[in-house]
């Protein structure tokens, strides 16, 4: 064969042959060219190039945001459209009217094309009403060996769960909406009195009649998380929120009103404790409507990146920092941006009992070595004091210890995500100068190159398209979907690549959870940069949240990737779980995908309506198979 190529290349003796060749050989490569934006998967793209959505308005026509000018600053240059853009849609996208509303239609209503043979039931047992298939694994936690470092608080997924569906709490009923429900919930959604009396003096939570009411207090919040908050930014100029302080984590947080309340300051906070005596506490909070999510300072790294957070309060939340060497707080190290604040308030900063004392001198020892200066120690006026730590921004300081401990991690230890990984005992590399940059004001950091984004030459406007490409997808089409807007408070975007659809909904009153599977590249540090909050997780398990928490789940082409993994099915019964009844699932997926996804869902009783067969709307009903 190759030999044949050669003579009728060398000699070319017969023009007609060689010619006809020439044009065999540019058609193949046309044809492989083509289909290979298919399969391979481009690390910075997060959908197909190849599926185009036909959007309504023409592009001058996108409303302009508000901060335009500050965006231009920052932004490179307009892309230009590069030619794979210029493809002709595929030939089964319908027209779109011309009138701007979308044609959303009523689909897979009794049209069951995938064999399901689905029988649904109830989960049995009272405890399922809250259940977490990760967290509630009593056979699991009692064969653990050993409890001394919080193990019965960490995720411990059963192999397989049980494919029903949880009952409804007696008298759940639609939730309190955004904002009063920061303040009062109703109490048969999450029927747990627990707090109400054992935080009795600390003023957590109150029952009112049908409703739970929450005044902002706390166990370091004597006079109030209002006034906590202004203590803190007056103890430290340096610590603007909502202008350099923009990511905040809240270690240990109960309710979440500290979480709650920096809201009102343009500060997104991920508030996390683990489902412990303090009952239900993230519930409440995610019923609240406060960004909340159960995790643990135990063995395991938290599932956040590294640099990721500006800020980290821990308010006496039980965790022995200096335990184990100090790893809970190279944790907290490896989490925290270069330059970034551990404002720790609890009794050893202020008290002088015995035990206090030696917590404190062993903090001081690991601090010191991991470099961190403290830049304030103060008392408010009830009593309380508050320390600040500082992470440094280079590594200058590291390289004049003494002793090399704890080391600087090595690449293999850094290379993995934070996944069902141990603490270790190490500081992530710094640069040598002062080069750490600290992300743009916020909020101009929304929309400006990420610090973290990777430094290919075309990385930039990448970034800038994806922005673009959200932007229109959210105004133009999920704006357009059946899908009531002020009925949405908590989101999820389950594969969120840069986290462009959660920017894209920054005038909303609603919070992103912007999850990264963990398949999937790693683009979770350029969320946390842009001032957004997240997590890595593997959509095979379940998620470390309560059921009925989240009012809208949205899905960008993960379904696809999924599939080669786990049943879609199981998928679906999370989805169901960890969604309020009336509340909305959003997708964008593979035809196939789509048709797949909407004939289960029409199994569960949801309304279901498709657009161009590439979107989906799912909206949960709260029918329930009969018990
Ligand atoms: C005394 S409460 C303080 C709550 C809140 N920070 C405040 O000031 O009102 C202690 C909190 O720490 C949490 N907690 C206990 N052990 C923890 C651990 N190992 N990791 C994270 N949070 C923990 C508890 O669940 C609870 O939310
Ligand atoms: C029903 O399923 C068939 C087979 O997959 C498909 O061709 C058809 O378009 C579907 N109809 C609706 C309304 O979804
Ligand atoms: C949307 O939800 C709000 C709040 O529940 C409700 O008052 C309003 O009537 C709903 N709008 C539509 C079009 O259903």
């Amino acid at each position: 064969m190759t030999n044949l190529f050669e003579s009728l290349f060398k000699d070319r003796k017969s023009p007609v042959i060689f010619t006809l060749f020439t044009l065999l050989i540019c058609v193949m490569t046309l044809f492989v060219a083509n289909t290979s934006t298919f399969t391979t998967s481009d690390p910075i793209s997060f959908y197909p190039d190849d599926i185009k959505v036909q959007l309504p308005l023409e592009h001058d026509a996108l409303p302009v945001l508000p901060d335009s000018k500050d965006q231009q600053e920052h932004r490179a240059p307009p892309v230009l459209p590069d030619s794979k853009d210029q493809q002709e849609p595929p030939k089964d996208h319908q027209e779109l009217p011309h009138e701007g509303l979308l044609h959303w239609e009523k689909a897979f209503d009794n049209n069951v094309s995938v064999d399901l043979n689905m029988n649904w039931k109830l989960c049995k047992g009272a405890v399922m009403v809250d259940y977490m298939p990760c967290l509630d694994n009593l056979k699991a936690i009692k064969a653990l060996k050993s409890r001394r470092h919080m193990e019965h608080r960490e995720r411990h997924c059963p192999k397989s769960v049980p494919r029903c569906l949880l009952p409804l709490p007696k008298g759940y009923k639609v939730k309190v909406a955004w904002p009063k429900s920061r303040d009062m919930i109703w109490y048969d959604n999450v029927p747990h009195p627990k707090l109400v009396e054992y935080k009795k003096e600390q003023n957590w939570v109150v029952k009112t009649g049908e409703y739970l009411v929450f005044p902002g207090g706390g166990t370091q919040f004597k006079e109030g998380v209002n006034h906590y908050i202004n203590f803190i930014e007056k103890t430290l100029p340096a610590i603007q929120w909502g202008k350099n302080i923009r990511v905040v984590l809240d270690a240990g947080c109960g309710v979440a009103s500290f979480g709650g309340y920096l809201l009102d300051k343009n500060v997104i906070t991920m508030s996390f404790a683990p489902k412990d005596e303090h009952e239900a506490q993230i519930q409440f909070a995610l019923e609240r409507g406060i960004p909340a999510t159960l995790s643990v300072i135990g063995t395991q790294k938290l599932t956040f990146p590294d640099n990721g957070f500006d800020l980290i309060h821990c308010a006496r939340c039980r965790v022995h920092w200096d335990a184990d060497g100090g790893k809970p707080l190279y944790e907290l190290n490896r989490i925290l941006r270069p330059g970034g604040y551990f404002a720790w308030s609890a009794t050893p900063v202020y008290r002088n009992d015995e035990r206090d004392q030696k917590v404190w001198n062993a903090m001081v020892t690991v601090t010191t070595n991991m470099c961190w200066t403290v830049v304030a120690k103060t008392f408010d006026s009830s009593g309380i004091g508050l320390v600040i730590y500082q992470k440094p921004t280079s590594s200058s300081c590291y390289e004049k210890r003494k002793k090399n401990n704890p080391p600087i991690c090595k690449n293999n230890e850094r290379n993995q995500i934070s996944w069902y990984t141990r603490l270790s005992s190490c500081l992530i590399p710094l640069p040598m100068d002062d080069a750490a940059r600290w992300p743009v004001s916020w909020p101009n950091r929304l929309t400006s190159i990420p610090p973290s984004l990777s430094s290919e030459v075309d990385a930039g406007n990448k970034f800038d398209k994806d922005s673009k490409h959200w932007s229109r997808i959210v105004t133009d089409i999920y704006m357009e979907a059946p899908i009531n807007w002020s009925t949405v408070r908590n989101v999820m975007d389950m594969n969120a690549g840069y986290g462009g659809f959660a920017a894209a909904l920054i005038d909303r009153p609603v919070w992103v959870m912007n999850v990264v599977p963990i398949d999937m590249p790693d683009t979770l540090t350029v969320i946390f940069d842009r001032g957004l909050i997240g997590t890595y997780h593997d959509w095979c398990e379940s998620l470390s949240t309560y059921p009925r928490t989240y009012d809208l789940i949205h899905s960008s082409f993960l379904f696809k990737n999924l599939d080669k993994r786990c049943d879609i099915v199981d998928v679906v019964v999370e989805i169901d779980r960890i969604l309020r009844p009336d509340g909305y699932l959003l997708v964008q997926d593979s035809m196939e995908g789509i048709r797949k996804l909407g004939s289960i869902l029409n199994t569960l009783h949801w309304s279901v309506t498709s657009y161009q067969n590439q979107f989906l709307v799912g909206r949960k009903s709260f029918w329930r198979p009969k018990p």
